[in-house]
């Protein structure tokens, strides 16, 4: 299987690269006075869809099924179209053409196209890449995690020990879920996080960011830039790639909408924690310490 994976992955190096022409171009374009080509999804203002992240789709299943007719494909604006595709033990990848959309719609540049590859259900290939920030993220099991394919990630160590989530910068998103139950929560959660409560008196983390898209999110946790990242709400397309690449890094994903369970993330899951990887005997554990303190804190 290592043989296949390493041809998977310079695939899908390849075609995040190629789709990532596409996704620079449209943007040169639009700082040339061209329009964004917003379209609606699901009649929600806050979940955009534009005519390049479904160009960009195509392009990679075109790509896809003339390399590997046998695979199977899951991508979030097939899916939007109203094709849901069964998921199945044999080879599928799960693609997200932009993520990022809004930003790519306002020129913030983290913007990524991003895709996964799983096999028997699991994840074993990702490959992240911001055409704006050149920075390409790569993995796949048991092969480590990569940044601009020659740089072995995480590439900072932490700050501080990572024992406590007083210690961590953590990254969340608005989500396009703003019905207010849900708004409601996650803003609990944040202030929760950043309140001052006294000195070692409970949690007061560094800060919190968003970057707007929830893969490279997690690429930055894998990085190493950031200790945390949450979200309620997001899809499998959006962090399948970068899940293997910060599992690759040493870092762990937690998922799932019920109990705290620290089995293999689950893809569809909906929430997902990620912690970065940490150095030492007791690295394991202090993942599994801040996981369970933030699994407290969430929605
Ligand atoms: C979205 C982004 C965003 C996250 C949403 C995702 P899209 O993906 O990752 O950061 O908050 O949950 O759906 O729509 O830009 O592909």
């Amino acid at each position: 299987q290592q043989t296949a994976l390493t041809e998977y992955l310079e695939f899908a190096i390849a075609l995040a690269q190629d789709a990532g022409v596409i996704i620079k171009r449209a943007l040169d374009a639009r700082m040339k006075g061209g329009q964004a080509n917003i379209l609606l999804k699901y009649d929600n203002p806050s979940d955009l869809v534009t005519e390049t992240d479904q160009a960009v789709e195509q392009f990679i299943k075109d790509k896809l099924f003339a390399t590997y007719p046998t695979h199977r494909f899951i991508g979030e604006e097939t899916m939007a179209a109203g094709t849901a595709t069964e998921f199945t033990s044999e080879p599928t990848w799960i693609v997200d053409p932009i993520d990022g959309t809004t930003n790519f719609v306002h020129g913030y540049p983290f913007v990524a196209v991003s895709i996964g590859l799983t096999i028997d259900k699991t994840p074993v290939l990702g490959v992240v890449y911001n055409p704006l920030l050149n920075e390409l993220y790569s993995a796949a099991q048991g092969l480590g995690s990569y940044l601009n394919r020659t740089t072995a990630l995480p590439l900072f160590q932490p700050p501080l020990p990572l024992t406590s989530l007083s210690q961590c910068l953590v990254a969340t998103e608005a989500g396009s879920d703003r019905s207010s139950g849900v708004l409601d929560k996650k803003v609990d959660a944040i202030h929760t996080l950043l309140r001052r409560i006294g000195h070692n008196n409970g949690v007061e983390a560094h800060s919190i960011r968003t970057t707007g898209s929830a893969a490279l999110n997690m690429c930055l946790v894998a990085k190493g830039c950031l200790d945390v990242y949450w979200e309620v709400g997001c899809w499998e397309w959006d962090v399948t790639a970068a899940m293997v690449i910060l599992q690759e890094a040493g870092g762990i994903v937690v998922s799932g909408h019920n109990q705290y369970d620290e089995a293999p993330a689950n893809i569809f899951g909906r929430k997902y924690l990620a912690i970065r990887a940490t150095s030492g005997e007791e690295a394991r554990q202090s993942q599994l310490n801040i996981a369970r303190q933030m699994w407290d804190i969430l929605p």
